[in-house]
């Protein structure tokens, strides 16, 4: 059937309208109390990644970010091949607008990331050893000042332990050894003395090898007298669950005196998901938020994401999706209302 010419023309115009009107659309409140309202008399500061397209473009998107959390994580925004993607050479207009929107709505920020071997810029494969500390110390003290006073909490290095429970043989790590780790706190610290400084890390959320080499990374830097406050668990899990290792992990950390962060909790689900699968998304989210809410030195809990058309699981894990607490059309799941009774309780 040929719709011709003008045919089309018309039918571009209402696309654009009303992709136009999407984005201008006002969310629908979500039931209940606020997360952020919820969190708030138990001391616990709850967090979503954001995306600073979606902040700008969708205003839903906007208003839920605002409504529902006291703090955000920009999900890309401050990774080193986004913010300096030439050397010397930053790019802070993304994160700006982050840190700008976060400040209006009284949230905090989660500076995210320093060192991370993922997201990197091209240009730093070239250097050698000395080339990269230089460049790690300039990247550490330009990002942390630029947002000195506004960023409260930095994930200084991300995933420094490999899966098999050594030290993840990183750029960083093949080139300037083991130190690279110390050497990034300090130049964090010196670059805002009052922001808190995280390591943050992947599969470690329970008992394990690789909880157990960062259980002892951390003990060393701490007996070594480098500045690290607190340590982020991801938390990227399945509908397999948190291991009943979970809050005995978090209080063995508390005990060597650093704060705890759950810091990209999301449940991805196999597609399509069940009725019966999204009520056992919303138990394992409640063993999340439960296992935080145990142990005192858990003052965080941030998801990677808040609703499924925007994240990561069904971005890049073929056959998975729906991780968050809000469909993509930004209604509630059973996810959410388990997280208000969790948090309630
Ligand atoms: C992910 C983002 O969510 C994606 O948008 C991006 O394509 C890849 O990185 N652990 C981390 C995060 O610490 O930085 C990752 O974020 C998810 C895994």
């Amino acid at each position: 059937m040929a719709i011709g010419a003008a045919g089309l023309l018309v039918l571009i115009v209402a696309l654009v309208v009303a992709e136009g009107l999407r984005q201008g659309r006002n969310a629908k409140p979500l039931p209940g109390p606020s997360l952020r309202e919820l969190g708030q008399p138990r001391g616990l500061s709850i967090g979503t990644a954001v995306r600073v397209d979606a902040l700008r473009n969708e205003k839903a998107y906007r208003q839920l970010v605002a409504a529902q959390f006291s703090s955000v994580t920009p999900e890309n925004e401050m990774k080193w091949g986004l913010v300096e993607p030439e050397r010397g050479k930053f790019r802070f207009e993304a994160a700006d607008a982050i840190v700008d929107a976060a400040g209006s709505a009284g949230q905090a920020v989660r500076g995210h990331t320093l060192v991370y071997h993922h997201q990197l810029p091209g240009w730093l494969g070239g250097l050698g050893r000395a080339g990269l500390r230089a460049a790690t110390e300039e990247h550490i003290r330009r990002v942390v000042g630029h947002y000195r006073g506004r960023v409260a909490v930095w994930d200084v290095v991300n995933e420094v332990i490999g899966d098999r429970g050594g030290l993840r043989r990183s750029p960083f790590a093949a080139k300037l050894g083991p130190d690279y780790i110390a050497q990034a706190f300090r130049a964090a610290r010196r670059a805002d003395p009052a922001a808190r400084l995280h390591i943050n890390e992947a599969g470690a959320d329970a008992i394990n090898p690789r909880s157990d080499r960062l259980y002892a990374l951390v003990r060393s830097l701490k007996a070594s007298g480098v500045p690290i406050d607190g340590v982020g668990l991801q938390m990227h899990v399945d509908l397999a669950g948190v291991p009943p290792t979970y809050v005995a992990n978090l209080r063995r950390f508390a005990a060597l005196g650093v704060e705890l962060a759950i810091t990209e909790a999301d449940v991805a689900l196999k597609l399509p998901a069940s009725a019966a699968d999204l009520r056992a998304q919303a138990r394992v989210y409640r063993t999340i938020v439960r296992g935080c809410l145990a142990v005192k030195a858990c003052r965080s809990l941030t998801f990677w994401g808040f609703t499924d058309g925007r994240s990561w699981i069904s971005e890049t894990r073929s056959g998975l999706g729906a991780a968050t607490l809000l469909d993509a059309a930004l209604r509630p799941k059973p996810a959410f209302r388990a997280v208000q009774r969790a948090l309630r309780r």
